[in-house]
């Protein structure tokens, strides 16, 4: 064998044993109030993020998604006078192209966009949610051919008091369900998507487990059995049970996401649950309010079917997280999320096993970073 034959030989041989392909992945992070996309690499064998791109855009996103096939980001639109959601187009992350600026929930004076969620099923409509002032609406928005927004097909409303933090749908392939996490309404809302328009429809509230839980954002198991809630106001991860017909039921089971003797209330406002997606871990994340505290990270083991099965570990996380301290989990890798922070301005990479494994610093002025999606 020549010199070339061995090397190849070797690395083929590194590639077997690791199981897993070494790969460069992209992902997109965006801003609370600088008008940057940020473009950054990881490398899953250096296990070192960099930043490959910064994209200035006509808009903050407090909360960015994307489309089923990645080729589309969705946005809020922070600091916008009027609520506002933002649509580009991401096929080539290098060149981050803007394509529609939808102006939406009209019916809510002062409120602001902060969350937006799309749909993985025809017909792939995207879900506005809002804060601040009055903030009951919601809003559904249809995309074009492309996946491009396109245009609102409904402004909806809740009740009086709610504001709506983070929405999901219920396991494809169907996604009949949009559930709603209503954090001040302290409950969680079951609508009815019409699967030919994506309009919904109310079909149940669920209260919090306790008046001041604070539902924030919420993740929903593929097995169709579970939903979970991170509770903003007691710094917890809740298990809801889902009937067949979409209806939620708390079922006593809660994880605390911080370290026994800390305040919640005073001290923390929890951000974050997300599943990875082999659907055996959840991911969730807690703030601190002082910049001079840290947040927490944890990660929970789950049955087949979704249930908790424990809490795997509560680690501090390296600030407070500011607004921030988001979870993305990799599509590619199961042990593996990304995490934002807006105290100072950052990525990072977080595994299971091994805690924090890459850092990026961002500096762009007390924007970045709010939170990431991974393109691959
Ligand atoms: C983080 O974002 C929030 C929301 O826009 C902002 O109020 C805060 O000042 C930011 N943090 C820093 C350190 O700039």
């Amino acid at each position: 064998m020549g010199c070339l034959q061995i090397l190849l030989a070797l690395a083929l041989s590194s590639i077997i044993a690791s199981g897993v392909e070494a790969a460069k992945h992209n992902l997109i992070v965006g801003t609370f109030s600088t008008n940057f996309l940020y473009t950054i690499e990881y490398d899953d064998e250096t296990e070192a993020l960099s930043l490959v791109a910064k994209t200035e855009v006509p808009a903050a996103s407090s909360w960015i998604t994307l489309n089923k096939d990645a080729t589309k980001l969705y946005g809020t639109d922070w600091n916008a006078q009027e609520p506002s959601f933002v649509s580009y187009d991401v096929s080539d992350p290098r060149n981050i192209k803007h394509e529609a600026t939808i102006v939406a929930g009209r019916g809510c004076a002062g409120c602001k966009s902060v969350f937006v969620s799309a749909r993985r099923t025809a017909p792939y409509t995207v879900y506005g949610s809002y804060y601040y002032g009055d903030a009951r609406c919601g809003t559904v928005m249809s995309v074009d051919r492309a996946g491009a927004l396109d245009r609102v097909v409904q402004d909806y409303t809740y009740a009086a008091g709610s504001a709506v933090h983070g929405t999901a749908f219920s396991s494809p392939p169907d996604e009949r369900f949009l559930f709603s996490a209503d954090t001040p309404g302290d409950a969680i809302w079951t609508h009815a998507v019409d699967g030919t328009s994506g309009a919904v429809r109310p079909l149940g509230r669920a209260p919090a487990p306790a008046p001041g839980s604070h539902p924030r954002h919420l993740a929903v198991h593929g097995a169709g059995r579970y939903v979970y809630a991170v509770l903003e106001g007691t710094s917890q991860v809740a298990q809801y049970a889902v009937s067949d017909a979409g209806a939620l039921s708390f079922d006593g089971v809660t994880f605390p996401l911080l370290r026994e003797g800390a305040d919640a209330a005073a001290d923390f406002w929890a951000d974050e649950v997300a599943l990875a997606a082999g659907g055996r871990l959840l991911w969730a994340t807690n703030r601190a309010r002082d910049r001079a505290r840290r947040g927490y990270v944890a990660a929970f083991a789950l049955e087949p079917d979704g249930a908790i099965a424990r809490q795997l570990f509560l680690r501090p996380t390296s600030s407070s997280g500011g607004f921030a301290n988001s979870v993305a989990p990799s599509p590619a890798d199961d042990a593996v999320v990304a995490l934002t922070d807006n105290s100072t301005g950052f990525v990072q990479i977080w595994h299971v096993d091994r805690g924090l494994v890459a850092n990026l610093d961002i500096e762009d002025g007390g924007g970045c970073c709010a939170n990431a999606v991974w393109l691959s």
